[in-house]
């Protein structure tokens, strides 16, 4: 019942924010232009459902109440906040990016800033509530679920503005983890239309960090992980348009790697001549390692056993007994 009533706030915002962004003057002069500047059609706009709250006080509150919405509602969804005890809009000013369940419907919004600023956040995005639960949702996933089942990949990105770029560019089985690490329930979402994943992170410390985060749990599913690092200072929405798509398909094909050895190969990097981390990276590896599913991807398991103890330059049989040791 609440959950019905969260859709609907959300669907009538949605729908207001759009209309707002085609049809008022600050809209198509602040929220369009902004959007042209990005780079982003019109097409791509209305397909997204793109949208602009005005910078005014209360201008949605006041259309949503004059509409009958009930406040409390419409604070549970986010839109709006009580400021010196008056309803006031909480996107103000800012363009709208809805977030759509698997089906279409709106579960909430990211709301970004127009000009960078110290004293507020890039983008504000909706609280949790009925519908709306952060670690079971990837921002894309209703745009991209055909795709991902087509091409039986799915390719992941940090970013809401990655998804719609990359969707502009006609790479369609992309969605975004919205700068969170990744969850046990997002990794079952991907599943239920691909095996393989591949993530397309910043190359930033940050990026790797929350990739390497991701890894153990993405194969205790028995999902397929690769990696590509996108360069220094860029991520795929910029790179994309950058150097444009055939560009950013090579860069990923030249640059795909499989993710246990990539974290290997970064974490033997880090470990340097320290034997005590060394031995330390060996139990992480074959911990990794021994998360496959030994019924299920035997011969996957073999192949990383071997790879991981040549990359180590240890036993084969002592990586086959560790690992073993790590099974549960
Ligand atoms: P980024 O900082 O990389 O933003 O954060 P972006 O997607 O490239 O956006 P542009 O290009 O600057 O417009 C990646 C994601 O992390 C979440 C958002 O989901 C964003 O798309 N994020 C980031 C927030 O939720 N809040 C923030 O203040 C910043
Ligand atoms: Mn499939
Ligand atoms: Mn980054
Ligand atoms: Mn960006
Ligand atoms: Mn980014």
């Amino acid at each position: 019942q609440l959950a019905d009533s969260l859709f609907i706030v959300n669907n009538f915002a949605r729908d207001y924010f759009v209309q707002t962004l085609h049809e008022t003057e600050e809209g198509q002069n602040v929220g369009l232009s902004y959007f042209e500047e990005r780079g982003f059609t019109e097409e791509t706009v209305r397909k997204f459902q793109l949208g602009y709250c005005l910078n005014l006080r209360d201008a949605f509150v006041r259309e949503a109440q004059h509409k009958g919405y009930n406040m409390e509602l419409l604070q549970k969804t986010g839109l709006v906040t009580i400021r010196n005890d008056q309803p006031a809009d909480n996107y103000r000013g800012r363009v709208i990016f809805p977030i759509h369940n698997q089906s279409g419907k709106v579960l909430g919004f990211g709301a970004r800033i127009l000009v960078k600023s110290d004293r507020a956040p890039k983008y504000i995005n909706s609280p949790e509530n009925d519908i709306y639960v952060k670690s079971k949702v990837l921002y894309g996933t209703y745009f991209a679920r055909h795709a991902i089942d087509k091409l039986d990949e799915c390719l992941l990105v940090e970013g809401y503005t990655d998804v719609v770029s990359l969707h502009q560019a006609g790479i369609e089985n992309v969605v975004a983890s919205s700068g969170t690490s990744l969850t046990t329930d997002q990794l079952r979402l991907i599943k239920k239309y691909t095996r393989n994943l591949t993530i397309l992170y910043d190359g930033d410390n940050a990026g790797v960090k929350a990739a390497l985060r991701g890894l153990d749990m993405a194969i205790e599913e028995g999902l397929n992980v690769k990696l590509a690092l996108i360069p220094d200072n860029e991520d795929p929405d910029s790179y994309v348009q950058k150097i444009g798509v055939e560009g950013f398909r090579q860069f990923i094909a030249d640059n795909k790697q499989d993710f246990i050895l990539f974290k290997l190969q970064v974490s033997l990097r880090e470990a340097g001549n320290d034997t005590a981390k060394k031995s330390q990276l060996v139990n992480e590896i074959a911990e990794t390692i021994a998360r496959i599913d030994k019924v299920e991807d035997f011969t996957k398991q073999q192949d990383y056993i071997r790879q991981c103890s040549q990359l180590l330059k240890i036993d084969e049989e002592g990586m086959v007994s560790l690992v073993n040791k790590y099974i549960r």
